[in-house]
């Protein structure tokens, strides 16, 4: 499984899976085009016969790696592919002496449950985050 780094050409694919994963609260493509167009933001992606199948996205802050967005093509998920993206974050900010974090809505238990997993823990939560007035749950992997 190869996972390499992603750049604005790949603008379109990476939308695609955003919006068949989060629907209406996908993020636009002007959201990804900004972050994309940024040096502090990271992407990765996980390709199979050269067509994205998983990516992440993360904001590099000064100690800290913090995952804005995560998601696997329907047709890819549970064989690991957002858990091997996880795990090359998890090199890439202990690499560059960086925590790694994220937020997740109470009511996400599969990727609560994946980045439970993978060793993150929760530090904090803001009640009625979400538009949907749903929690917001913080994770850390230190
Ligand atoms: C969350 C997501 C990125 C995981 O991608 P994936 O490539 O399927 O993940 P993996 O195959 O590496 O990991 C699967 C793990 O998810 C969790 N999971 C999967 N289905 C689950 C279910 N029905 N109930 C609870 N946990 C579940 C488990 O921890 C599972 O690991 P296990 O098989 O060892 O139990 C994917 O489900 C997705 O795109 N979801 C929609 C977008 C989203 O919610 N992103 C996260 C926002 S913070």
């Amino acid at each position: 499984m190869q996972i390499k780094k992603i750049d604005i050409n790949l603008i379109d694919e990476i939308f695609l899976i955003s919006f068949e994963q989060f629907q209406k609260e996908s993020w636009t493509k002007q959201q990804f085009a900004e972050c994309l167009n940024d040096s502090n933001y990271v992407c990765f992606g996980i390709f199979e016969n050269d067509k994205l199948i998983s990516y992440v996205l993360a904001l590099e802050s000064l100690d800290d790696v913090n995952i804005l967005s995560i998601a696997t093509k329907e047709k890819y998920k549970n064989k690991g592919f957002a858990s091997a993206l996880l795990e090359h974050l998890k090199k890439y900010s202990k690499l560059n002496n960086k925590t790694l974090s994220l937020e997740v809505k109470s009511k996400n238990h599969v990727a609560i449950n994946l980045y439970t997993k993978l060793g993150f823990k929760i530090v904090s939560s803001r009640l009625n985050y979400y538009k949907d007035k749903d929690t917001a749950i913080i994770m850390f992997y230190m």
